[in-house]
């Protein structure tokens, strides 16, 4: 792919892992740039549970380097070794230095302390995929009222990433259902994402058709309070059912 911009020339060259190597952090064009184009890119995974171990083993699919991260990573020793050696264990920490793109799949009220913790570092990644939701049954009803009152998750999430490439998505498609949905034969399972960031979009998008699934843009990230279980666009739906829906939102 034709490209003026010298640093983006530069880090295609390098390829993400290089550029990784040598500290410096994946310029987030040229990210999406390599994704577009197949090329991997080294992904960390804040939370492997249910949803992010998921989520992680239909990266590993793709052909991403994945690290997955608990805080105590030993449990993971498992789920790596069935997905072979592009999958590895480490903890939070690692998990955030070695991501260009990190996905966080935890509780939503663990976000708070993730931001406190690595906040900067998540600022300077290509995309920050947000998956995590606030549940009432699990987090409270007056945590999910404060959310709602930063204007839901999204907004709520940038507030305690700041100048983080966040982009929402996979939020409401069970952990159950991953595996058969994605790359389904015939129409494919739409994925809503929500994000400000162009860049961090189009690497989301590419990952997510990757991972056998389609993304749709449903608008920026203050329409990521949407995209929560128990809304019209919760579940699973083709992306032509997404785009009417979201069209009545807003
Ligand atoms: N389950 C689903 O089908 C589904 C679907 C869509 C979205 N989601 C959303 O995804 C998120 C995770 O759900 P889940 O069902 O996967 O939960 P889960 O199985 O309980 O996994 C949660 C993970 O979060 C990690 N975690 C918790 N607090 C943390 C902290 N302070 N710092 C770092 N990691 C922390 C835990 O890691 P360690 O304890 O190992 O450190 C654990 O692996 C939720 O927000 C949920 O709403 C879930």
């Amino acid at each position: 792919m034709a490209s003026t911009n010298p640093d983006r020339r530069l880090f295609l060259s390098m390829g993400a892992s290089a550029a990784a190597t040598l500290g410096i952090a994946l310029v987030p064009a040229a990210a999406a740039e390599q994704t577009a184009g197949g090329t991997p890119l080294k992904i960390g995974i804040i939370g492997a549970g249910r949803e992010g171990g998921a989520l992680g083993t239909l990266l590993v699919k793709a052909g991403h380097p994945v690290m997955f991260s608990s805080r105590h990573p030993e449990a993971l020793m498992g789920l790596v070794a069935g997905l072979g050696p592009l999958a590895t264990a480490g903890t939070v920490a690692q998990a955030v230095d070695f991501g260009d793109v990190v996905m966080i799949v935890v509780p939503y009220t663990a976000m708070q302390q993730i931001g406190r913790d690595y906040g900067p570092a998540l600022a300077k990644k290509a995309a920050v995929i947000d998956v995590s939701n606030p549940i009432a049954g699990r987090d409270g009803a007056d945590f999910v009222k404060s959310v709602a009152e930063q204007g839901g998750a999204g907004l709520a999430t940038a507030k305690m990433l700041p100048g983080a490439r966040i982009v929402r998505g996979f939020n409401a498609i069970s952990y159950m259902k991953l595996a058969a949905d994605a790359h389904r034969s015939g129409e494919p399972v739409g994925v809503p994402i929500a994000g400000d960031d162009k860049d961090a979009v189009a690497i989301a998008s590419a990952l997510i058709r990757q991972m056998g699934f389609e993304p749709v843009l449903v608008g920026g990230l203050a329409m990521g309070k949407y995209l929560v279980p128990g809304t019209a666009l919760g579940g699973e739906h083709t992306p032509a059912e997404i785009r009417k829906i979201a069209a009545g939102l807003g």
